[in-house]
């Protein structure tokens, strides 16, 4: 059976959109996608795909990951993720894990296909997490450069809530701007703001019985980088070009802060005035330049090609994870060829 969508919908006495009624608009849940019978029978399903793991049955070197308190089984697609690899995750080669079981496509993307969410063969990404009591998911923004968007989440054995901007520290300084009761049989849709600028993850208190096991369905993008595939000529063509085009002194809008890039390296200089009125530069930092296909990151912004121009570099940002973040321009300091 196939549940309808539940409208979500949040009261904010604030004329300006409050950040938990992007959050829900840009949600959608089903909460009775699945129905106890079919839930009974993946769960099943899911059984009998541990088990295999356990018995050492997938080939895939990175198919299973057992981290304490959660498994992750990967199929399809598996990437490198973890602490550290923020904006720098790659797709594994794609014998690293093993192909989408059968059952996976008979019982949960067929669904998603009759019921027009996805095409046939989009979906080429599976991850099954099999949380135990006390598991988590630490707050995350799936990999934009990776995946397409949306992102789709199926629960089953226990409800769980998926909270949104929250942080994870002993203190739970940060509480959520937004949580989601995800209940079993339920399909979550994450999309636009939830997705992309906002962080979404799981603390142990959110889990609402002994076991919960979460089946997200994604399809990685054409050109997400591959984790030991050497660059194609024409991404180093692009790259070359860029690398060159950045070469140079630059400032930002404010004229406060000063750019002076060699190589891959950036010297990150900052005006102040002194006393009698005279300017001092100092160096504030150094950053990398990081070469990806055929973009450059530095820190949490990414340049591409459509961000060039004369005079002018357009960084657009890497992971939207903070509230009206647009990116930051340079702009080509004058007597500067
Ligand atoms: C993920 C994720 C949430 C869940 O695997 O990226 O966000 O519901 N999982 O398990
Ligand atoms: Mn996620």
């Amino acid at each position: 059976m196939l549940g309808t969508k539940k409208q979500i919908t949040v009261i904010s006495p604030n004329p300006v959109k409050s950040e938990a009624a992007k959050i829900a608009e840009s949600l959608s849940l089903y909460p009775d996608f699945y129905c106890p019978n079919e839930c009974r029978h993946i769960e099943s399903l899911i059984d009998a795909t541990a088990l295999l793991a356990r018995m050492g049955h997938f080939r895939g070197t990175h198919t299973t990951d057992v981290k304490p308190r959660r498994t992750k089984y990967f199929f399809g697609s598996g990437y490198t993720y973890g602490y550290g690899m923020r904006g720098r995750e790659e797709l594994l080669p794609y014998d690293a894990v093993d192909p989408i079981p059968l059952w996976i496509h008979q019982h949960i993307i067929r669904h998603f296909i009759e019921r027009g969410f996805v095409k046939p063969g989009w979906v080429n990404a599976i991850a099954i997490n099999d949380y135990q009591e006390g598991g988590s998911i630490v707050a995350h923004v799936d990999p934009p450069h990776l995946f397409d968007r949306p992102i789709f989440t199926a629960t089953f054995f226990s409800p769980g809530k998926l909270v949104f901007g929250a942080s994870f520290d002993p203190q739970r300084s940060q509480p959520p701007v937004y949580e989601q009761l995800l209940p079993r049989g339920a399909v979550l849709i994450l999309d636009g703001y939830a997705a992309n600028e906002v962080t979404h993850g799981m603390r142990p208190e959110d889990m609402l019985g002994c076991r919960r096991v979460s089946i997200v369905l994604r399809h990685t993008l054409e050109n997400a980088p591959i984790q030991g595939v050497p660059l194609m000529l024409s991404d180093c063509f692009e790259l070359c070009n860029l690398i060159q085009h950045v070469q140079g002194h630059w400032h930002d809008p404010s004229n406060r802060n000063i750019y002076i890039v060699q190589q891959l390296d950036v010297n990150v200089l900052t005006m102040d005035w002194s006393w009698s009125g005279e300017g001092v530069l100092t160096t504030v930092a150094k950053w990398q330049l990081m070469p990806v296909k055929q973009s450059l990151i530095c820190n949490d912004g990414i340049l591409h090609s459509d961000g060039v121009f004369e005079r002018l570099l357009q960084w657009r940002p890497l992971q939207r994870t903070k509230v009206g973040s647009l990116g930051f321009t340079w702009i080509r300091m004058e007597n500067d060829f």
